[in-house]
């Protein structure tokens, strides 16, 4: 498994958003997280279709847009109009998932579902189906540069062991707090893909940043 590596512009230096882009796509970045907030569903405000339309014209890595906000369902076709290729929301967020994971993907995106530290397995279990992602909350959503929460990793476990029991072929994501150390720990629970913002865009080398992460998803232990 070549693990996939999504660097999160959240942490990254706006000023300068193309090449920062750019670096971690040179360090071999796989997609690009995006962390839209709305100051209601999380206390922070971020971006919307604007910047993925704008990091759509600077590059062909798939965007891997991360709605924490309120009715999420609301921006299904502009951002699939702008350029997302991974849409994920999450399950308190609105009141129809099923529905609006069918309509992400009829919009042509992949359909995510992302898991708060203190979100139940059963919440996916009923539309494992409609999910081509699940996003394991390694922190609490809101912020980046928070630490890895050690209860993700049997979470990221108990996901894997679902996906292979059901025969679902869904990537597992794991969201916050991934470095250098904490991406072993999600790795070996069974994540697939992971998202790195302060370890990738907090250092003056998000090409290093990068390439230090697969690096140590290849180290032999
Ligand atoms: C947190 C966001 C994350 C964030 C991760 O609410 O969903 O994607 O960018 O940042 P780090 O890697 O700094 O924990
Ligand atoms: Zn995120």
């Amino acid at each position: 498994m070549n693990p996939c590596i999504a660097p999160s512009v959240l942490s990254a230096d706006l000023g300068i958003l193309r090449e920062q882009v750019e670096a971690a796509i040179r360090g071999g970045a796989d997609w690009i997280h995006v962390d839209v907030m709305d100051g209601r569903f999380v206390p922070g405000i971020t971006f919307g279709e604007p910047i993925i339309s704008a990091l759509r014209a600077i590059t062909d890595v798939p965007l891997d847009v991360h709605l924490m906000v309120d009715r999420p369902q609301r921006y299904i076709a502009d951002y699939a109009a702008a350029g997302a290729d991974v849409f994920t929301i999450h399950p308190e967020a609105t009141i129809h998932v099923q529905r609006h994971l069918a309509a992400i993907r009829e919009a042509g995106m992949r359909a995510g579902l992302a898991l708060n530290p203190g979100t139940p397995l059963s919440f996916l279990e009923e539309v494992l189906d409609d999910v081509d992602l699940v996003l394991v909350m390694s922190v609490n959503p809101g912020y980046g540069g928070q630490a890895y929460l050690p209860a993700a990793s049997s979470k990221i476990a108990r996901v894997r062991e679902l996906l292979t029991r059901r025969g679902c072929s869904a990537k597992l994501e794991v969201d916050g707090g991934i470095t250098v150390d904490t991406i072993r720990l999600a790795l070996e629970a069974g994540a697939d893909t992971f998202v790195a913002g302060t370890s990738v865009f907090g250092t003056n080398d998000p090409e290093a940043a990068v390439q230090a992460l697969r690096s140590a998803c290849a180290v032999k232990v």
